[in-house]
């Protein structure tokens, strides 16, 4: 069941934003379609991404003309008149939909004066729609979430993601992997960072790293993480700055001074 009402009259527009770009993902998942190379062979663009993309700025544009927009394909567009940005990834998981698995997400957030206010996150596929509203919560399909309360390593359920491109990123998330297998919990990797960042604020997993994200992958995910309790830093615990291409970190807050002494 979705929410029908919200705190911020922005979230929803956002939402309708990132039914509408679902509504193209979950007609052209399994179709034939082009795929192209962006800055490595892996990472890929579909004509879904530009339709989703296209589809989420043509709906936000129509209703806030005056704001700026942030889209992973279509780069940034600004105008100086209002302080609100939008950050929108309009595929996240675009090499899981280009090869027919089921795991990705559209996500788009709203940032006032460099403070993110909302963020969602949709599923088209499992119609799981995730929305959070600064100080007011983390809802999936309309019920509150909280993060996990699991305390140790060793009996948490971890997540994280490779890079696609640089191979010195490569190696040092190789690194990083081993430390944490050392610990012999489970580890997942969805091969989408917005969406496992989601299932973080869900509680599905404790602790989340990951390297090389961009602005669009973080924004929304970030402020479900926190509104569910959860806590976000770079590996060496500084601040998360989603303007700058980063690493992440992204935990129930009980495991995160111990996956930072992991990381280090
Ligand atoms: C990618 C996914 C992937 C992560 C990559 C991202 P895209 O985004 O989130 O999980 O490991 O670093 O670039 O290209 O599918 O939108
Ligand atoms: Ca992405
Ligand atoms: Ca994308």
């Amino acid at each position: 069941m979705q929410q029908t009402s919200y705190h911020y009259p922005l979230t929803t527009h956002a939402v309708e934003a990132a039914l509408r770009a679902g509504v193209i993902l979950r007609k052209g998942f399994g179709t034939k379609f082009a795929i192209s190379s962006k800055e490595s062979d892996h990472d890929l663009v579909t004509d879904y991404d530009k339709a989703a993309e296209e589809a989420i700025l043509d709906y936000l544009g129509n209703h806030f003309p005056t704001h700026s927009f942030l889209a992973e394909e279509s780069g940034l567009s600004i105008h100086s008149g209002s302080d609100i940005q939008w950050i929108i990834d309009p595929l996240d998981g675009t090499l899981n939909f280009a090869h027919q698995i089921p795991m990705f997400c559209v996500s788009i957030a709203a940032m006032v004066k460099n403070e993110i206010l909302i963020g969602v996150i949709y599923d088209p596929l499992l119609d799981e729609l995730f929305i959070a509203e600064k100080g007011f919560g983390a809802f999936l399909n309309g019920k509150r979430l909280v993060v996990s309360h699991r305390d140790s390593i060793k009996k948490a359920v971890l997540a994280t993601g490779f890079p696609y491109s640089s191979e010195a990123m490569r190696e040092a998330s190789i690194g990083q992997f081993m430390k944490f297998v050392e610990y012999t919990s489970p580890l997942r990797i969805l091969g989408s960072a917005a969406l496992t960042m989601a299932y973080v604020a869900a509680g599905r997993f404790d602790v989340y790293w990951g390297s090389n994200l961009q602005s669009w992958d973080l924004a929304a995910a970030v402020l479900l993480i926190v509104e569910a309790g959860g806590r976000v830093t770079h590996f060496d615990g500084s601040p998360q700055n989603i303007f700058e291409r980063s690493n992440i970190l992204a935990t129930n807050t009980f495991l995160h001074d111990q996956a930072l002494s992991i990381l280090k």
